[in-house]
């Protein structure tokens, strides 16, 4: 078989369809965040750019606090943890900030796992294994990692439309009572910027007897009183059998985990071999998590402060007649339904006004619904917000892309301050 010519066959598939990924080489400017660096591959020259499509969601990765964490325990502890978590690999800071994030979720424990790809994939697949007849009701948008964690747990599965909590009671009545069951699904789903109902699902948890597993990656750092998440706005945290969360975005530095009950955290611990058998996080990753969990925690004014960046955003790109999806949370979606003209977009903002925003395309989101999606951060300012809804604007006409009803007769020249005040998040 000549193995080239299959890769190459599959790649200019991607190419053909407008999905090929090109990754935009960034050099973050720590303490000046969201301003960055671009380089340049034709002229090898550095450009700046601003980012709207971060998922330092707080700006947490510049954090003078964490960094300065991370340096004092790399050269404490050095570099690599050493090992896995059983074969020399645990530290002092794992185990503080598994404390840490237990509190958070008001749980009894909780376990760390380097990414939170790996917390899910990992994780569903051992409980989908070790359940008695399992069942996995799963929200038909969760996330790839969920998939396949549920797909590696070779357990029966059923797909509960998305958010639609009555599909998800009709897929319970019809199952098994004698069955184990878990219901997987996320707080926030980060494409389209939508909550789920977290308190229904409950209530459908506690009538059929099911385990609940919520996938807080988007949430954490940012709802909630502390940043625990949307089940901790929503008062419903005890009610949740397992939060599983990322490091990475809110948090701002690298890593995933669980909260849950100690048999809980105990058995995936003894079990899963996505933590057993994988190097355990460097102690400078985990004790910067750490301090920047703390910091979040008690930082109510970096939450106000994104939701008014996130409301101001969105009434600045409608008032300009941009088709902003609806989206109640801080993840701003930006429709063009086309994937080479979602990526045409992407590059004229790069290469004519300086602001980075990566394609969506499919599989990320379904086909016909390829769009920017845009994170304001509390760190974007007024008038980069500005900025933004007059590049794309331009962007948008110069496409000729579809454009919705402008919200006021003003449009155009205003900018996004004036609008922020009556915007919603
Ligand atoms: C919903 C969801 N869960 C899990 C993950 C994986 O988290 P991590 O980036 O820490 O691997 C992502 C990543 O974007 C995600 O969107």
């Amino acid at each position: 078989m000549d193995y080239e010519k299959v890769f190459r066959a599959r790649i200019d598939t991607l190419r053909a369809e407008g999905r090929y990924r090109t990754f935009a080489n960034i050099t973050r400017r720590a303490g000046s965040f969201p301003l960055a660096d671009r380089l340049d591959e034709h002229t090898g020259l550095q450009r700046p750019v601003t980012v709207w499509c971060s998922n330092d969601y707080l700006g947490m990765g510049e954090n003078p606090a964490v960094i300065r964490q991370m340096v004092q325990a790399i050269e404490a502890d050095g570099t690599g943890a050493g090992g896995t978590r059983n074969i020399s690999g645990t530290n002092r800071f794992h185990v503080r900030l598994e404390r840490e994030l237990a509190d958070l979720h008001r749980k009894e424990a909780a376990l760390l796992f380097t990414s939170g790809y790996v917390a899910n994939e990992t994780t569903l697949s051992t409980l989908g294994r070790l359940i008695p007849d399992c069942i996995i009701f799963s929200d038909a948008l969760n996330h790839a990692s969920m998939i396949e964690g549920i797909r590696h747990a070779q357990c029966e599965k059923r797909i509960f439309r998305h958010n639609d909590v009555g599909h998800l009671k009709e897929l319970l009545e019809s199952a098994d009572p004698a069955c184990g069951k878990l219901i997987a699904f996320e707080s926030v789903y980060s494409m389209d910027g939508d909550f789920a109902p977290v308190a229904d699902i409950c209530d459908l948890a506690d009538r059929y007897g099911a385990l609940t597993y919520l996938d807080e990656v988007h949430a954490v750092g940012l709802y909630g009183p502390e940043g625990a998440g949307v089940a901790a706005r929503d008062s419903v945290l005890d009610r949740v059998t397992i939060v599983e969360a990322t490091l990475a975005k809110a948090f701002g530095v690298l890593g995933g985990y669980i909260a849950s009950s100690r048999s809980v955290v105990d058995m995936v611990r003894s079990f899963a071999p996505g933590f057993i058998f994988s190097s355990a996080l460097p102690p400078a990753i985990a004790a910067g998590a750490l301090a920047s969990i703390q910091h979040v925690r008690q930082a109510g004014y970096l939450r106000e402060r994104l939701y008014n960046r996130a409301a101001a955003v969105k009434a600045a790109l409608a008032d300009c007649g941009l088709p902003v999806m609806p989206s109640p949370s801080h993840i701003v979606p930006v429709l063009i339904g086309e994937a080479s003209l979602c990526r045409t977009a992407s590059e004229l903002l790069l290469s004519d006004y300086g602001i980075y925003i990566q394609p969506i395309n499919y599989p990320t989101v379904p086909r016909g619904t390829e769009r920017l999606r845009i994170t304001p951060t509390p760190k974007h300012s007024d008038a980069a917000i500005g900025e933004l809804a007059h590049a794309m604007r331009q962007v948008w006409l110069r496409l000729e892309l579809p454009m919705a009803e402008p919200k006021s007769p003003l449009s155009g020249g205003r900018n996004a301050v004036g609008l922020a005040a009556v915007a919603t998040g």
